[in-house]
């Protein structure tokens, strides 16, 4: 009897160190996967392409903003506090303001002609910007 509770708890001991060993392992694979995401650079100028085709009209050309319309997203705040995967939301959703001018859902745009992998590039470009950097 005192054989036999001398036994499990050893094989307790050796089950713990053998998950801990599992956990180390799963860590050092996910670095091939990041190494695979395409370079922000190149998405940062395709969506500058983008933006001049559907965001420019009220952001401006170099979207800094115009009067009375769409406000300057080179240096801002919401740009910069923002995550990307909020901002998509955000792009697609729009912002209703009550006596003033909106952000239109997908700046007007239907998902076919402004699709959410556009989007994806077109905050890259923004998110590249000095002023909207942490
Ligand atoms: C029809 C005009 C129009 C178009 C097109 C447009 N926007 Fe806007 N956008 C606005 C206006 C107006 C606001 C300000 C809304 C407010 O006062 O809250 C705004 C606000 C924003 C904001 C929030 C800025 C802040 O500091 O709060 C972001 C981000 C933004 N737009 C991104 C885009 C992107 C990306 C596109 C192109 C896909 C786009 N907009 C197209 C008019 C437009």
């Amino acid at each position: 009897m005192k054989l036999m509770t001398k036994g499990c708890l050893v094989a307790c001991v050796a089950g713990v160190s053998l998950f801990g060993g599992c956990g180390g392992e799963g860590e050092s694979s996910s670095a091939p996967a990041a190494a695979k995401k395409p370079s922000v650079n190149a998405m940062a100028v395709k969506g500058g392409l983008v933006f001049k085709k559907t965001c420019a009209t009220c952001h401006g050309g170099d979207a800094k903003g115009m009067e009375n319309n769409g406000p300057d997203l080179t240096a801002s705040e919401f740009v910069r506090d923002t995550s990307a995967e909020d901002l998509l939301t955000y792009v697609q959703v729009g912002r209703e303001v009550p006596g003033g001018v909106p952000m239109p859902p997908r700046g007007g745009f239907t998902e076919e002609m402004l699709p959410d992998d556009d989007i994806v590039k077109v905050i890259a470009y923004l998110k590249n910007f000095p002023g909207n950097k942490p």
